[in-house]
């Protein structure tokens, strides 16, 4: 028999890739998927050196199975933690030191500011915040690590990733891409010249709105040990069910991606005409500010959608008319789901603006939906 290993020599496109990848050897009787692998501790006998498996905290089986499945799509070595903070934190906390300056987006998701700020800066790290669209322009050199989201969330703004990576390291500066709202489908950070690629998995790459997850991927070895090592010291790590969940949800992400953005398309062109919207920010309509880069380096434009009622009043009466979306604080998931950003007070957004995240219902139900709820917006 063939082993599983010897098939996926043949996988040409990564949609095969998330239904095979992290698999165990096919052999006769087994099950496909070995489920997770509940454990405090391993068999471990003699030196330590004898056994990978030693500890729960240092290592779990189920955890190999995704990392493997990640480190093929990411093309980089991978390390799954319990939350895309805990990710983002072991980015921003395992290499760097008292002195260092770190540079993040104004406009980026709040809490990896709010950690930076709260934890780092009390380390003696320096933090510094710009615009998304202003990074380019930038000097690095006194700067240890540029850590950025693109597209941003949830302005949906785009930077040149290849061009950062260049900038930045010409001045010896580190990159790291939190690639949340796109996954290693819509965009390859490693590939684009980034050092590390980081991703929220409880959005769509788990995709089911039932887990809270994340990993990052490197090609450097050094960078790689200490988010380890990190990880191991700080006990930063995923449970292994929730990490047999998302290895299960990944296997089905190129599908519901490619529902989730035809249906975004559709829905933004017809958004960007509709009389009660005063806004609307898609990466796939032709004349949004992130069109042409996104079209550069981004294999789909995603599933967020932003769009601006005018004021509060508006968004809050859209949003308790509509029938099918969930007024929730989350994107990626199957269902589709909306908030006013504004409500929570960190981002820089406008009172109207709603933060769309297409899920994978039927696309005309969707516009129906939203057609009967913005019927009811006053103005
Ligand atoms: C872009 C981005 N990065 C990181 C995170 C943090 O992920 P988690 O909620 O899994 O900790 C989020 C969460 O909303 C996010 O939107």
């Amino acid at each position: 028999m063939s082993s599983h290993d010897e098939k996926s020599r043949i996988t040409n496109s990564l949609a095969t890739t998330v239904v095979h990848a992290g698999l165990d050897k096919a052999q006769q009787g087994r099950a496909f998927s070995q489920g997770p692998a509940f454990a405090s501790t391993f068999h471990l006998s003699g030196e330590v050196e004898n056994g990978h498996h030693q500890y729960a905290r240092f290592h779990n089986p189920t955890w190999d199975s995704l990392e493997q499945a990640l480190a093929e799509l990411e093309e980089g070595a991978s390390l799954v933690f319990p939350s895309g903070m805990a990710a983002g934190a072991a980015v921003m906390t395992s290499f760097v030191e008292s002195g260092d300056t770190i540079m993040l987006q104004s406009d980026g998701y709040y809490a990896t500011r709010a950690y930076a700020e709260a934890f780092l800066s009390k380390f003696g790290v320096t933090i510094k915040a710009v615009p998304t669209l202003e990074l380019i322009n930038q000097d690095y050199s006194t700067v240890k690590l540029v850590f950025v989201e693109s597209p941003s969330n949830p302005l949906l703004d785009v930077i040149d990733i290849a061009a950062l990576a260049e900038k930045a390291h010409a001045s010896g500066c580190l990159l790291a891409i939190d690639n949340t709202t796109l996954t290693p489908l819509g965009q390859q950070p490693l590939k684009l010249g980034a050092d590390i690629s980081m991703c929220s998995d409880t959005k769509a790459l788990n995709g089911h709105s039932d887990v809270v997850f994340g990993h990052v991927a490197t090609k450097n070895q050094e960078l790689y040990e200490a988010m380890l090592l990190w990880r191991k010291l700080s006990g930063n790590i995923p449970g292994p069910m929730e990490t047999w969940l998302v290895h299960r949800g990944l296997a089905t992400l190129d599908m519901r991606l490619e529902r989730m953005t035809n249906n975004a398309q559709i829905l933004a062109e017809w958004l960007e005409q509709h009389p009660k919207v005063k806004m609307t920010r898609y990466p796939g309509l032709n004349n949004d500010p992130s069109h042409r880069l996104a079209t550069q380096q981004m294999s789909h434009f995603g599933f967020i959608i932003s769009f601006d009622l005018g004021n509060k009043k508006n968004a809050d009466q859209f949003l308790a008319n509509s029938k099918l979306i969930f007024e929730a604080t989350s994107f990626g998931g199957v269902h589709t789901m909306a908030e006013r950003r504004a409500r929570w007070g960190t981002d820089q957004v406008s009172e109207g603006l709603i933060r769309l995240s297409v899920g994978c219902e039927n696309v005309e139900d969707l516009k129906q939906d939203l057609s009967q709820a913005l019927e009811l917006v006053s103005s």
